[in-house]
């Protein structure tokens, strides 16, 4: 039986979730993809917040069990009628009817917070950028898209901080690969743009096999690395790809993630599919960078691996 599958990308406010959530469906074929973003499922809306005195990444916040049970619904290939949050206006619009399509990709701040939500998902995503660069996504995101001053973004973030440290963080231990974009040590400024990226992979799904990295890469000195870490107290596989890798050796980490997966072949075949790891974030921003292609594109394995398993 066929049902659809569902990724979740999940991390705090300007994490980049956006970002990589239309990448990956970029690379799915829009078409194929339905998003949802689970803003929309806030209780309150910006005026009563700041009535209340909560924060939109309070669990009572949000209406939990609602999207919980939408998205067991969408799981199982039936349609919702989801809220709708403006971003813009900081008020509730009209529901929407919401039919699956083959995938599904739930993005937002408290997606995997309770254990009937997270047993919904296919493949878990965490975003966890270094403070200091989701602060500057933050500020320049709400400055240029959300009408809010610097030093809104600013005082916002420092009233959140504790919700963020007790409710958005601990969802990192959930998740199947923690993603985190962070500057090279010796542009800690980022002014070239040149991010890197941590992907840290849980056996919790079964990853590529990469050691056949070691292969074209002198491990500790290449712009590609494969190693053991412990994340939040459990071993795993830690792979860096660094914002300078050459085509030559991004083409060859995606070949690798590629060989088992046919499809994948003609996506990550860049004559083919010149999009791959272009993205325009919520700032309007296009980013053209080898460390997004590659999260993008593993991603995107893992849900048609599950595909194969499932569908
Ligand atoms: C942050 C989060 C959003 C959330 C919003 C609510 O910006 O990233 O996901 O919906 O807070 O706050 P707002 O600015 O709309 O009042």
């Amino acid at each position: 039986m066929s049902r659809p599958i569902i990724l979740g990308i999940v991390g705090d406010s300007a994490a980049g979730k956006t970002t990589l959530t239309r990448g990956i469906a970029q690379v799915l074929g829009p078409e194929n993809v339905t998003i949802i973003c689970t803003d929309d499922y806030h209780k309150y809306d910006r005026k009563q917040r700041a009535e209340i005195g909560i924060t939109a990444l309070h669990p009572d916040c949000n209406h939990l069990d609602i999207m919980q049970q939408h998205l067991s619904l969408l799981r199982t290939g039936q349609p919702i009628l989801k809220p709708v949050y403006s971003h813009t206006t900081g008020t509730f619009e009209a529901p929407v009817y919401v039919k699956p399509n083959k995938f599904v990709i739930v993005e937002g701040l408290l997606g995997y917070s309770t254990r009937a939500a997270r047993d919904c998902y296919d493949v878990k995503v965490y975003l966890a950028p270094p403070e200091s660069i989701r602060t500057s996504w933050k500020v320049k995101r709400d400055t240029q898209k959300r009408g809010y001053t610097e030093e809104q973004v600013l005082a916002e973030l420092e009233k959140r901080e504790p919700d963020s440290e007790q409710f958005i963080r601990p969802q990192r231990q959930w998740s199947d690969i923690v993603v985190s974009f962070y500057p090279p040590s010796d542009d800690i400024n980022n002014t070239n743009g040149h991010l890197n990226v941590r992907l840290v992979l849980r056996p919790t799904i079964p990853h590529p096999d990469f050691t056949k990295i070691l292969d074209f890469c002198d491990n500790t000195m290449s712009a590609i690395r494969l190693g053991l870490d412990r994340d939040m107290g459990k071993p795993v596989d830690v792979l860096e790809v660094d914002g300078h890798a050459t085509l030559e050796q991004v083409n060859k980490l995606e070949h690798l993630i590629c060989s088992d997966m046919p499809y994948l072949k003609n996506v990550c075949n860049r004559e083919v599919n010149p999009e791959i790891g272009k993205v325009a974030g919520t700032t309007g921003e296009t980013i053209q960078s080898y460390p997004l292609a590659i999260t993008q594109l593993l991603t995107t394995y893992h849900i048609l691996k599950a595909t194969q398993i499932y569908q």
